[in-house]
């Protein structure tokens, strides 16, 4: 069985550098499928995320050239197809994005029902809506989702029920190829959405008002990729490590970032008693005391992000008192709670809620990466325990994490990979 294990206490000092966007990556990648052409990204997040979305589109037809395990030219001319139902669509989230991309030059498109983290419900009304206003027929049955259309896109006025990432991406997708204007309000906001609306428009795509409440786009006829483009830095990475050089009481200055993104973070690390200093691409982040406690709500970009809840809750484990996360995106985020509980936190979750009564110490525990971002609150709880923690079920941590032993290690911490079921331990 694979783990890690994070030997503690430890205190992380030193720099990191952070890599590209893992959820502006999944949108690039399907986004140069309206390209009838060639595609250089740079920065691209070498995660298993990434490497099973490049696998989608080869079986596609696409052609990938690696320059280097972080950029990539992508060749989708000879794509015949816009029917991605397999094994591995059906695995990660993201794989919806495949449907408004593949509207754009396929009038029958076909994906399997997205998986992804188990975080609870994860409806996907808000995307059919958007591609059936562009004039689209969608239909879901026998775990596939089928679009199609008889003539072009039309653009259309729309408005998103809920404030939907996806549903925003998929929107922005279906739309640039879409013949007149196509008007979405109540959309996301978050810096992986202005980075496609950045990359589509890069290639002659006219997209406005990305990063805002409404966004419009007047369609276009084709698109042409004039030079390299390069993926945003990471926010939901910078914003794991800022944490845990928090909780180590370490001293870590984060490059490659942009501070904007991560104000949500700074602010609430500052309450807990961190100092931080804020540069053009970087951050640093010290802590000299023991976490003061504070109350977190999730909310849309610019909100705090649900993404960084879990690894926000290990200085609340820790804290000087009690403190509070309320988690107002998805419905079962709290499952992590009971692997902290085996390390000694307190904590009671009830529904949304969860109330941590900070303790002195955490304790080595197995626990579980039950998701992504829960994989990253564990390993950081084992830089603050004391002994030795394994983490098993580290395939969620690789989805999103790229190098995050080697990026660990080289803070101060000591962290193993290891695969029982391999004949040699290699560092993940
Ligand atoms: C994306 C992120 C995910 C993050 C989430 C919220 C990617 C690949 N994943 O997920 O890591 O946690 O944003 O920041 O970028 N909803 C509906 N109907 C829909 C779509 C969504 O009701 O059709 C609801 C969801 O149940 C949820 C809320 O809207 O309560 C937000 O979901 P959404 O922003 O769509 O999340 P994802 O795009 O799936």
């Amino acid at each position: 069985m694979e783990k890690f294990t994070v030997h503690g206490p430890c205190k992380l000092e030193g720099e990191v550098v952070i890599s590209g966007a893992k959820n502006a990556a999944v949108a690039i990648l399907p986004a140069t499928l309206l390209v009838k052409g060639k595609c250089h990204l740079e920065n691209v997040p070498n995660i298993s995320d990434i490497r099973a979305y490049c696998k989608i589109l080869e079986s596609l037809g696409s052609k990938i050239e690696y320059l280097s395990p972080n950029e990539m030219i992508i060749d989708n001319t000879n794509i015949k197809t816009g029917i991605a139902s397999s094994e591995l669509t059906s695995k990660f989230r993201a794989s919806y994005y495949l449907l408004g991309a593949l509207l754009g030059n396929f009038s029958q498109v076909q994906i399997s029902l997205p998986g992804g983290c188990n975080l609870g419900a994860r409806p996907i009304d808000q995307h059919i809506k958007v591609l059936e206003k562009l004039g689209a027929t969608v239909e879901v049955k026998r775990g596939n989702v089928y679009a199609s259309r008889k003539e072009k896109l039309k653009g259309s006025h729309i408005f998103l029920d809920v404030v939907s990432v996806g549903a925003t991406m998929n929107a922005i997708l279906a739309a640039t190829l879409a013949e007149g204007i196509t008007v979405i309000e109540n959309v996301a906001k978050e810096p992986h959405i202005v980075d496609l609306a950045n990359f589509l428009n890069s290639m002659g795509a006219k997209i406005q008002g990305a990063g805002t409440d409404t966004i419009r786009i007047i369609g276009v006829s084709t698109l042409s990729q004039k030079s390299s483009y390069s993926i945003i830095p990471d926010q939901i990475e910078a914003g794991t490590f800022m944490v845990a050089a928090a909780a180590t009481k370490g001293n870590v200055l984060i490059k490659n970032c942009i501070p904007k993104h991560l104000e949500h973070i700074t602010s609430k690390l500052k309450e807990a008693g961190a100092i931080i200093d804020e540069y053009e691409t970087s951050i640093r982040v010290k802590m000299n005391e023991r976490p003061k406690a504070f109350s977190v709500k999730t909310m849309p970009y610019p909100g705090f992000p649900t993404d960084m809840q879990p690894q926000m809750s290990i200085l609340l484990c820790i804290c000087d008192g009690t403190g509070i996360i309320v988690e107002n995106i998805w419905e079962s985020r709290f499952q992590y709670t009971d692997e902290l509980a085996k390390m000694g936190a307190d904590i009671s979750a009830h529904g949304t809620t969860a109330i941590f009564k900070g303790v002195d110490k955490l304790y080595s525990a197995p626990v579980r990466a039950h998701d992504l971002r829960a994989g990253a609150a564990m390993i950081i709880a084992g830089l603050v325990a004391e002994g030795d923690t394994d983490v098993y079920d580290i395939h969620h941590i690789l989805r999103g994490y790229e190098n995050i032993t080697e990026k660990f290690k080289n803070l101060g911490a000591n962290i193993v990979y290891s695969n029982d079921n391999a004949e040699a331990e290699f560092d993940a």
